[in-house]
């Protein structure tokens, strides 16, 4: 065995080893290994917490996994932040209204906020951009807007300095309020995220509302899904709305509860609708009828839910087209706020409506249309539905919308999805977006 190795072995055990004439610079040394192992410890520590760090601020912007936001990852204020705003709640058409739409960057917002904007009223967006589905997509949907001069705050309907701040910058005379953490089945895997935009965020901005003057006229998106398990159809705003399948639906039963609230101790006008089921292009990834659209092309299985004893799972599905002409006109019929200084000056006007189409599909029809659009045969797998929040049927009565709002859909499934399809091949054309 080389020598040199067997110097280079630690002593078998400590009491072997003697410490002699040498016992002081042993202690140095010993000394000056303890001051090596702290220091590089610390190091360590420094460069864990670097990267942990890194990777927060890398995050989306505003959002983390455990469905906790944090505001200080936005920026907003200074002049030409204002300068923006200003400019984007432009009206454009006498008698126009300024409206400040949450979540704008959204499938309805941004329909929603064109729509506005086009006929000339002044709009400014508000979107925390989360990563719930690609933000890329929001990001689109933002540089479109932003082409049709609607400038997208970049927030959180938490924050209520923010909120203030939008108030004080432009005296809005209506919120369209669409910012919401969506989707029926997300909610088993992230429920804090939905009591915080759904619950919390609502009453954040209630609250902003109800104290600025003069206060706006507030329409809401509610849900269908709020009629949960009932079973008598078509479903009336007068059933009952006490037994959600989800969490989702129960935020959105919540926010129906606060809406009143907030209406009856503050005056505050509130109008919630319940979409039923909206599709159309720039919609989103997390809906049957998108992921069908991109696993149809990719040749991927596609579950086709069906109840119990083989039942047919149906859907009311809704064109966006009109879902937002139901947006505008509960905007237009909104009666004014009665509060101000965040008191009630008299009764203010609360209301809930429908907005669906009347004509529920079963999801296996909603494939063949797909797959004649496609011109691609689909790989269906029968399933049973789960039980995690999904209703077996959805069927709108819009008799009210209609008397009151003179709402009245006129898109069927087929033409809808074949606009949609279209925008669909376009987008994810160039093959770089993969549409999930
Ligand atoms: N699309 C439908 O079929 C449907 C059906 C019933 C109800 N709704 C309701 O309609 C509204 C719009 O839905 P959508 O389909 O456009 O959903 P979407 O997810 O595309 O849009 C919601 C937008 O709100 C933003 N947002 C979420 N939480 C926020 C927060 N705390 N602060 C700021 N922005 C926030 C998101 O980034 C997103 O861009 C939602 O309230 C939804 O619950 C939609």
């Amino acid at each position: 065995m080389p020598k040199s190795s067997h110097f280079n072995e630690s002593p078998p055990t400590p009491g072997k080893f003697k410490m002699e004439k040498s016992s002081y610079a042993h202690r140095l040394r010993s000394r000056s290994s303890i001051g090596k192992i702290v220091l590089w410890s610390l190091l360590a520590l420094g460069l864990i917490l670097l990267v942990f760090m890194r990777s927060q601020s890398l995050r989306q912007p505003g959002f983390n996994p455990t469905g906790h936001y944090f505001s200080s990852s936005y920026k907003w204020g200074g002049s030409s932040w204002e300068k923006q705003v200003r400019s984007s709640a432009k009206v454009g058409s006498r008698n126009g209204m300024t409206v400040l739409v949450t979540g704008a960057a959204g499938f309805v917002g941004i329909h929603a906020s064109s729509a506005l904007k086009r006929r000339g009223d002044g709009v400014v967006g508000l979107d925390n951009f989360n990563n719930y589905y690609d933000p890329s997509l929001k990001r689109a949907r933002q540089a479109l807007l932003e082409k049709a001069g609607v400038f997208i705050v970049e927030g959180d309907i938490n924050d209520e300095a923010l909120l203030r701040k939008l108030f004080e910058l432009v005296p809005f005379t209506h919120v369209m309020h669409l910012a919401a953490q969506a989707g029926v089945r997300y909610a088993m895997e992230n429920p804090s995220s939905y009591v915080h935009s759904n619950i919390a965020g609502f009453v954040s901005l209630l609250e902003v509302c109800k104290s600025v003057n003069p206060q706006p006229s507030i329409v809401w998106a509610s849900s269908s899904s709020v009629y949960g398990l009932n079973s008598k159809v078509p479903f009336s705003e007068k059933d009952r709305t006490d037994q959600p399948a989800s969490l989702y639906a129960a935020t959105k039963k919540a926010g129906e509860e606060i809406a009143h609230t907030y209406n009856h101790i503050y005056g505050l006008s509130l109008t919630g609708l319940r979409f039923f089921t909206v599709y159309g292009p720039w919609g989103r990834p997390d809906m049957a009828y998108f992921f069908f659209t991109r696993d149809i092309l990719k040749g991927k299985a596609i579950p086709i839910f069906e109840g119990a004893n083989h039942g047919t799972v149906a859907r009311d599905f809704t064109f966006i087209d009109d879902i937002v002409r139901g947006c505008l006109a509960s905007l237009d019929t909104s009666e004014k706020s009665t509060g101000s200084g965040g008191k009630k000056k008299g009764p203010a006007q609360l209301r809930v409506y429908n907005l669906g189409n009347t004509s529920p599909v079963p999801v296996g029809d909603l494939v063949s249309i797909l797959e004649r659009l496609l011109k691609v045969k689909a790989n269906r797998k029968i399933m049973t539905l789960p039980r995690n929040g999904d209703v077996q049927f959805t069927h709108a009565n819009i008799s009210l919308a209609h008397k009151e709002l003179g709402y009245m859909p006129t898109t069927d499934l087929q033409t809808g999805l074949k606009k949609f399809v279209s925008w669909y091949l376009r987008f994810y054309a160039s093959g770089k977006k993969s549409g999930s």
